[in-house]
């Protein structure tokens, strides 16, 4: 059997990816709420603002005031996405501590998130590493599409490796390799990352998996195969892309967390207040949390 790694980092994308694609407005202090509970969780990051244009996605114009309003746990970075230096001046002055470029690995998918090409995205991109290096913020960068675009179909995995090196030449700590839709299998995960290896070094590559399929728990395990230990998870499977559609929520916090419990790695977050967090939020959204596990602890 593989050595699997003896500890991972769990970067929280719920109050972010996860509740961008509500269709109904939430309060920035329920998303207060939930980023605050999250922290006394235990994470040490968490995704919890878009400085994105309100027009394309709603549910993020509180940004500021969420930002504003969360009690910050010393050691915990929260996260901003930035996609253009619009962005970028929001995050800054809402004293974001990591700022998250997001591009594709699929031209049609580029087009229809960010309105523009993968080279045109890379060149607003560069504006806002200058500034995040200048303002000394920790910057991430996101690859949607790594396994399966919505839009194109199949997405090569030279064209993920591309992204890849583009987006390390703009000097990102990061890198998020995205399964947008849930479409990527096991064996292709590993092909993927073991490339991306090649362009990045492995402890600044995350796992960024959707559960469209039912397949994120069987994608973690596999990323964890080839060494991968950080993974993005959103708490109660909250989620879905509005440029994706019929894309579900993040692969649940909850249900990870159990998997590393049971395979003996340590994440350092409190399940049970997971748990709770995700009921909070399933119960302001009226309706059960989307993690198997999450639903099997509450009802202990
Ligand atoms: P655009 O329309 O091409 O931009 O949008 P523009 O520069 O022509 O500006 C048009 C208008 O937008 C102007 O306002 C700008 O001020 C405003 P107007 O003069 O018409 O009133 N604007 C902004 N407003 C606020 N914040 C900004 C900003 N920039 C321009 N930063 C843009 C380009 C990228 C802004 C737009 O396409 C956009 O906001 N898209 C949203 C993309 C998004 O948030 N997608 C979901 C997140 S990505 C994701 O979920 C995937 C991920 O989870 C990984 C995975 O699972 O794959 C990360
Ligand atoms: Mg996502």
């Amino acid at each position: 059997m593989n050595n699997l790694p003896s500890q991972v980092k769990l970067v929280e994308v719920g109050p972010r990816d996860g509740l961008q694609n509500e269709a109904a407005t939430i309060s920035a202090d329920i998303k207060i709420a939930l980023v605050n509970q999250l922290s006394a969780a235990g994470f040490v990051n968490i995704e919890a603002a878009a400085f994105v244009s309100p027009k394309w996605v709603p549910q993020m114009a509180t940004s500021t005031e969420v930002m504003a309003g969360i009690t910050r746990r010393p050691g915990v970075i929260y996260s901003a996405l930035t996609p253009n230096r619009q962005g970028f001046e929001a995050a800054l002055a809402a004293a974001a501590d990591e700022v998250v470029i997001f591009g594709s690995a699929s031209e049609a998918f580029s087009q229809k998130n960010i309105n523009c090409s993968i080279a045109e995205s890379i060149a607003r991109f560069a504006e806002v590493a200058a500034a995040a290096k200048a303002n000394k913020l920790r910057l991430r960068g996101s690859i949607s599409c790594a396994f399966g675009c919505p839009y194109q179909g199949d997405v090569s995995v030279e064209a993920v490796a591309d992204v890849v090196q583009r987006l390390r030449d703009l000097g990102c700590d990061e890198i998020d390799i995205a399964d947008t839709i849930g479409v990527g299998t096991a064996r292709q995960v590993q092909t993927v990352m073991q490339r991306v290896m090649q362009e990045f070094p492995l402890t600044g590559i995350s796992g960024h998996f959707h559960d469209t399929y039912g397949q994120a728990l069987a994608n973690i395990y596999a990323s964890l195969e080839v060494g991968i230990h950080i993974f993005h998870s959103s708490v109660a499977g909250l989620g879905g892309c509005p440029y994706a559609k019929g894309a579900t929520g993040n692969v649940a916090t909850e249900d990870v967390l159990f998997l590393m419990q049971g395979l003996g790695i340590e994440t350092g977050i409190d399940l049970d207040k997971v748990v709770a967090a995700g009921q909070f939020i399933s119960t302001h959204l009226g309706r059960k949390p989307v993690s198997r596990a999450g639903n099997a602890l509450a009802a202990l």
